[in-house]
């Protein structure tokens, strides 16, 4: 049986912006269970990274309205003071960001910045730098005892996302969320950098929230997978069952864009039009003004989450009503 380790529970987040507000993220639902990798994955703007920001406690502040609840150990993140959750930061949950140079402090060495998170647990410094000198060899950083030495925009992308990564792994936390972590990077980096993933989740039983807007990496790593459009977690459900039976007209639509291996299978397509901004609350399927199937109903009203399959979840009127 797995054990749930982190569990959204309807929540939305609305930004407020000078037009009045954009509703970012919509009514979602998903648990990570433990040791497991929970891929999201949805096109630019469709609020992945708002979800992983608010479950840090970390959405700028000032401009933004959140209901729901984020569940993680049992406990309410949502009611947590900012001493509680500052513990829980690094620790516990820890994040790969978007943009690695602007979680790295510009003016200290990349080394000086991964001990410092060795130095709260109160080791001795030649310790805590032997340490930061193996990490940086683990996550196959190139010349790893030189690179210690050097300042982040010395580094090239994929040597920032490791010296990341190194972070988090000198904290070792239960939940690690990437931000696309591997966006920047060329084919062969990328592919390194998911097998330090992998093996986190596999000698540590760390569990992983991966977001990303490539459908194709989420096949090789993955267990389960949620596909957002427009603010909404249109599917979710098993990496093999998402695959073998995907639901969701959107969640076809990306999968027939990925990009095939074979010169026989046809052109790269692409999906018509771009994820809109909602900023008025009304209700019907938010990917109805770009969905080849769509009718009257999926205009009018909210598409309800209809079980499909074992573990499988898919919002969208048409769902499992006939073959399209
Ligand atoms: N602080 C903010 N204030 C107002 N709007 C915001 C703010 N942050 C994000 N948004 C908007 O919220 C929506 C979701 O943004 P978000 O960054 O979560 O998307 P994303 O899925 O991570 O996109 P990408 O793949 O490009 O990183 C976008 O329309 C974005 O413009
Ligand atoms: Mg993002």
């Amino acid at each position: 049986m797995s054990e749930e380790l982190l569990r959204l529970e309807h929540l939305s987040i609305d930004y407020k912006v000078k037009d009045g507000y954009l509703s970012a993220v919509k009514d979602i639902n998903f648990t990570i269970n433990k040791g497991e990798i929970f891929a999201v994955v949805g096109e630019s703007g469709c609020g992945k990274s708002t979800v992983a920001h608010s479950i840090m406690n970390l959405l700028p502040g000032g401009n933004e309205e959140i209901t729901g609840k984020i569940i993680f150990k049992g406990k309410d993140l949502r009611t947590c003071t900012k001493g509680e959750m500052e513990k829980i930061r690094g620790k516990e949950i820890g994040m790969i960001f978007q943009n690695p140079l602007d979680s790295l402090n510009p003016v200290y060495t990349v080394g000086s910045q991964v001990s410092e998170a060795i130095l709260l647990d109160k080791v001795d410094k030649q310790e805590a730098w032997n340490r930061v000198v193996k990490l940086f060899q683990d996550v196959k950083m190139p010349d790893a005892k030189e690179r210690v030495n050097s300042f982040p925009h010395e580094l090239s992308g994929g040597m920032r996302q490791r010296v990341m990564i190194a972070m988090m792994l000198s904290r070792n936390p239960e939940l690690l969320i990437a931000d696309e972590p591997t966006t920047a990077l060329d084919v062969t980096i990328e592919a390194q950098i998911l097998d330090i993933i992998k093996d986190l989740k596999e000698k540590f039983n760390t569990s992983i929230m991966l977001i990303t807007h490539n459908f194709g990496l989420v096949a090789e790593v993955a267990d389960r997978i949620g596909i957002m459009y427009a603010g909404e977690m249109v599917e979710t459900g098993d990496v093999f069952e998402i695959f073998a039976h995907p639901t969701h007209p959107y969640t076809r639509l990306l999968m027939q864009a990925l990009p095939r291996k074979t010169k026989h299978e046809g052109r790269l397509q692409t999906i018509e039009g771009s994820v809109p901004r909602i900023t008025e609350k009304k209700p019907g399927c938010r990917f109805a003004n770009r969905c080849p199937y769509a009718e009257e109903i999926c205009r009018t009203e909210d598409p309800p989450a209809r079980v499909v399959g074992e573990n499988h979840v898919c919002s969208c009127h048409l769902a499992g009503k006939e073959e399209k």
